[in-house]
């Protein structure tokens, strides 16, 4: 897959040692975009990191973007990549606890994943690269955040759009939002070479039953989660 061209704007406007620069799955995720109508939609990008996933809505059509990072240098990327024509704003704050009143019609997310050793629940520097990668031991630190938060976070039909590895569990990311009323389905599955970050651990990943020795690849995977309307 080819990297689309305002990934490539992204990656170049930030620094690799501070901002997680936009990799297979930032374009696998940007490549399912089409596919959950963000023309004229209200976006919410969550982990923006250097804010490609976002720039991606707002070149789709988004009429306002809001990217959000818990990682200062990650916001001043993705500010200043704000395009014209577009409301655009680039917010700090955590997951956990990013606070908006009128609802979006899309959030997208590309959140840390990878399942870390010797790492609490949640990474506790808000910066540096092993904080856009690590995810506590099961990967599902940030990804179980998520989808307690999906809910209040959508307009009712709103689009949840995220990407993540076979590691953490995409049926347990499926099982979280089907039980808060979401209808889920699998738009994109694409396997990827080990990268370093997975090369490292690759012994620690084997002890913990989460690879077979044999494993020189892992699965990527791309959800697309729908709110129910509103009950009558
Ligand atoms: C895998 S990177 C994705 C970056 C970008 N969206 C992309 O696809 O290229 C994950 C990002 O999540 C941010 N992050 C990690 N934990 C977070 C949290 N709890 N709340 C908000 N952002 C977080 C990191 O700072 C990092 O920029």
């Amino acid at each position: 897959m080819t990297v689309p061209e305002v990934t490539q704007n992204a990656a170049r406007s930030t620094d690799p040692t501070l901002v997680y620069q936009p990799q297979a799955d930032t374009a696998l995720l940007i490549d399912a975009l089409d596919e959950c109508s963000p023309a004229g939609a209200r976006v919410l990008d969550l982990c923006t990191g250097s804010g490609a996933i976002a720039a991606a809505a707002a070149a789709r059509g988004a009429l306002e973007v809001v990217a959000v990072d818990m990682c200062p240098h990650a916001v001043r990327a993705a500010a200043a990549l704000a395009p014209s024509g577009v409301s655009w704003s680039a917010i700090r704050a955590d997951v956990s606890d990013f606070v908006d009143d009128a609802g979006f019609d899309l959030v997208t997310c590309n959140p840390p994943y990878v399942p870390a050793p010797d790492t609490p629940d949640l990474c506790p520097s808000p910066v540096g690269p092993a904080h856009a990668w690590d995810a506590g031991p099961d990967g599902r630190a940030v990804l179980d955040r998520l989808c307690a938060r999906a809910e209040e976070l959508l307009r009712p039909h709103g689009r949840l759009l995220l990407v993540q590895s076979a590691l953490a569990a995409p049926y347990r990311t499926r099982e979280l939002l089907e039980a808060r009323g979401f209808r889920t389905s699998v738009l994109r599955e694409r396997r990827v070479p080990f990268g370093p970050v997975l090369r490292a651990r690759q012994r620690w990943l084997i002890d913990h039953g989460l690879l077979s020795p044999q494993d020189d690849a892992e699965t990527l995977t791309v959800l697309l989660a729908e709110r129910p309307g509103r009950q009558r």
